[in-house]
């Protein structure tokens, strides 16, 4: 990570995880859960999403209290918690640890990860529908998050992912569309919300989104390269599994060599979209552009 980008998540971070942890407590009576809940919410996490939220805002607007982003930044990260909880599940990837401790279920049984998930899911949509924002802006944004993380987004790329498990895809553009799906929708959602909440006009929407794709597709590739090369004290969750799993991914297509190229091709052309479209505007893309020195360290390698 560039000195930008450490610098912003070590200004943010912190104050994103205080809001998960109060807010969990506030929202969440019945015990077992809510110890099930923030033991997979609360194990850290890098917080990506949210920090691309509060990210989008800052770009635009400088001056912006961040704090009264964070119901809609958390609320992306209680899906994407949700999302990983489920995608542990032996009838799923079958993992036994992540964010560095025992998975959810290994800690709490099945059915309560399940309910875990369930929980971190609706509560999302709960924290952004209570914001104060103007209601037809809330309503586009909770659209948006729906779409994404849902069975038009996220649960879709799943539900390929699953169904091709041990059925390798041969077409490049196949893999492309599924992690777009699983990975990139959710990774896209953030820059659209703080588009919505922000009013822009469409030629900057659709910059933000084109980044948010190709970062998202990016994101992908790094973590099934990470699979392959790197460990679970890094990781914080079992590597070396894809292989043998009979995970569809771009380094079992084409080869280490080649899936560090089509990295770098995405990482190129999320950086084209944002330094296309700033002439005009009060955007400053440097922020967001310096998310894409979170790839350094498998680009140098
Ligand atoms: C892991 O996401 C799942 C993928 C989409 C590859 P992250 O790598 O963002 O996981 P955390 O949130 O830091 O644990
Ligand atoms: C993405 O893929 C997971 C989700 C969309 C939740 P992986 O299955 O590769 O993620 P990890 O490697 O378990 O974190
Ligand atoms: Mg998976
Ligand atoms: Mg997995
Ligand atoms: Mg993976």
């Amino acid at each position: 990570m560039d000195e930008k980008l450490t610098r912003f998540v070590q200004a943010q971070r912190p104050v994103l995880n205080q809001f998960l942890e109060d807010q969990l407590t506030r929202d969440v009576a019945q015990p077992t859960l809510a110890r099930s809940m923030s033991y997979s919410l609360l194990a850290g996490g890098k917080r990506l999403r949210p920090l691309l939220y509060l990210a989008t805002i800052f770009s635009f607007d400088q001056s912006v209290d961040l704090t009264q982003e964070l119901p809609i930044a958390g609320a992306i990260e209680l899906i994407h918690t949700y999302s990983l909880i489920h995608d542990d599940l032996p009838a799923m990837d079958n993992d036994d640890y992540r964010r560095g401790r025992l998975t959810n279920h290994k800690k709490f049984g099945e059915a309560m990860a399940i309910l875990a998930g369930d929980g971190l899911l609706t509560l999302a949509f709960e924290w952004v529908a209570k914001s104060p924002v103007d209601p037809l802006v809330l309503s586009e944004m909770i659209r948006v998050l729906a779409q994404a993380s849902g069975p038009s987004g996220m649960v879709a790329g799943q539900a390929i992912d699953i169904e091709q498990t041990g059925h390798p895809l041969h077409e490049l553009a196949a893999i492309q569309q599924l992690d777009a799906l699983k990975t990139g929708r959710l990774l896209t959602a953030p820059l659209q919300m703080a588009s919505i909440k922000l009013k822009l006009d469409e030629r900057l929407r659709q910059a933000l989104v084109e980044f948010g794709q190709h970062f998202g597709v990016a994101f992908q590739i790094y973590d099934d390269l990470l699979d392959l090369t790197s460990t679970r004290a890094a990781q914080g969750k079992q590597v070396h599994k894809d292989e043998a799993a009979g995970k569809n991914t771009y380094p079992e297509l084409l080869g280490i060599p080649q899936a560090r190229q089509q990295l770098q091709t995405e990482l190129d052309q999320a950086h084209l979209s944002l330094t296309a479209v700033t002439e005009g505007t009060s955007f400053n893309p440097e922020l967001l552009l310096s998310f894409l020195s979170y790839f350094d360290e498998e680009r140098e390698s």
